[in-house]
């Protein structure tokens, strides 16, 4: 038995790939692009590991993807492979079209034709798990409800159109070709391994290198933030009991603002690392807003709770904390992901706001 999982050297992708390495020793196969986001140092503690099978590759690669399911015969598929950031789509759409769309069309074709080769006790054992996001829904005002499992769809930017689309695509699949799919939609994550281009990393990199923290509109956005080991036993129990054609929502019962987010990050930082200038809080710097920024996600996750016993085991104040000891004992790593593109996306991005 293994796993084939998409998208293991990005952020939530590797922390899912080494979570399921300490607990079990089902091996796991690992396709990915290596996009400016994915980053083999994440996966160093598995060099020599016999359970963990990297393979470098597209997942809009039928031909590669059918090899991979012939060869390693994995009872499921984990879909995290996806551009993921929103201020990138906005800069450029087409690369998220191409991998979040074309590429889970190309896998869902791949893992129909190799579940139809299945027997009938391998069939109803397989899963497919599509790894998707709450801003799907769009965007909720201050006293809407939460997002549920059935709240409409209306994405806003063109990464989570891309990945409505992806959805849409897994759903279809499952009515029309009766393919056993799971969907989780999941609010932001944080922890360790985040690509300094997100908020939480960004703020704690920006602030110890005494940059700007860039903080569109009025900092007063909302969004739900899950700690990503929180994110990987939700979808390890999806794998383990959830129904075929469910959908999932998955939160961690945290709404915050940007601004509460800044601050909290940088008490901590002020704790353990204070401002050799002063006062980290000298760098918030209020900058033109994100086109279309969406103003509140909120994830009502009472159903994976309900059906699955899923529920966060970390609340925000240690899990940001966590996550501010791990930035600070990973510099290098941040120093390595940071060099070349990263420097000329911050231009691109953070260039021409005032
Ligand atoms: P990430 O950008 O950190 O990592 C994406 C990974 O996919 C990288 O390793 C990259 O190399 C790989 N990849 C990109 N294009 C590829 C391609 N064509 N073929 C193969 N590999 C490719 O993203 P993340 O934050 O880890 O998100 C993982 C998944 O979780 C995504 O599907 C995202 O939509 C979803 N998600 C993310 C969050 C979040 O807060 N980060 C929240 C909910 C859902
Ligand atoms: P981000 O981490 O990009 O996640 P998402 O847009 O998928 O929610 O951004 C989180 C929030 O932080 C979002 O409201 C945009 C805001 N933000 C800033 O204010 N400044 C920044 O430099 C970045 C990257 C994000």
């Amino acid at each position: 038995m293994a796993l084939l999982v998409t998208g293991g050297a990005g952020f939530i992708g590797s922390n899912f790939v080494l979570d399921w390495l300490a607990q079990s020793d089902e091996p796991v196969v690992n396709l990915d692009k290596l996009t400016y986001a994915g980053n083999m140092e994440n996966l160093a503690a598995l060099a020599g590991d016999a359970r963990h099978v990297f393979v470098q590759g597209d997942v809009c690669d039928r031909s590669l993807i059918d090899h991979l399911l012939a060869t390693h015969r994995p009872r499921a598929i984990v879909h995290f492979a996806a551009e993921s950031h929103v201020d990138r789509s906005i800069h450029g759409p087409g690369e998220f079209m191409r991998t979040n769309i074309d590429g889970t069309f190309t896998l869902l074709e791949a893992a129909r034709a190799h579940w139809s080769s299945l027997n009938e006790a391998e069939a109803r054992q397989f899963r497919f798990h599509h790894v998707s996001t709450d801003e799907v829904y769009g965007s909720l005002a201050p006293d809407d409800p939460p997002f549920t499992e059935t709240s409409p769809y209306q994405p806003n930017s063109p990464y989570s159109a891309s990945k409505a689309a992806s959805d849409h695509l897994v759903r279809a699949w499952r009515h029309t070709y009766r393919l056993p799919v799971t969907i989780s939609n999941c609010s932001n994550n944080y922890g360790p391994f985040h690509f300094p281009e997100k908020l939480i990393p960004l703020v704690i990199t920006n602030a110890l290198a005494g940059k700007p923290l860039p903080i569109y509109g009025d900092g007063l956005q909302v969004r739900d933030w899950l700690y990503v080991t929180d994110h990987c036993s939700a979808i390890r129990r999806i794998l383990e009991a959830g129904q075929p054609g469910e959908v999932y929502n998955v939160g961690g019962w945290n709404e915050m603002t940007n601004i509460e987010i800044v601050t909290t990050i940088l008490r901590l930082l002020e704790e353990l690392r204070p401002d050799p200038a002063g006062s980290y809080a000298r760098l918030i710097t209020y900058v033109a807003d994100r086109p279309g920024h969406d103003r509140r996600y909120a994830i009502d996750a009472r159903k994976i709770e309900r059906e699955l016993g899923w529920r966060p085991a970390e609340v925000f104040a240690t899990g940001v904390r966590k996550t501010v000891e791990w930035y600070l004992a990973n510099q290098e790593w941040v120093g390595r992901v940071t060099s070349g593109e990263y420097r000329q996306w911050l231009d691109c991005n953070y260039g021409d706001r005032k």
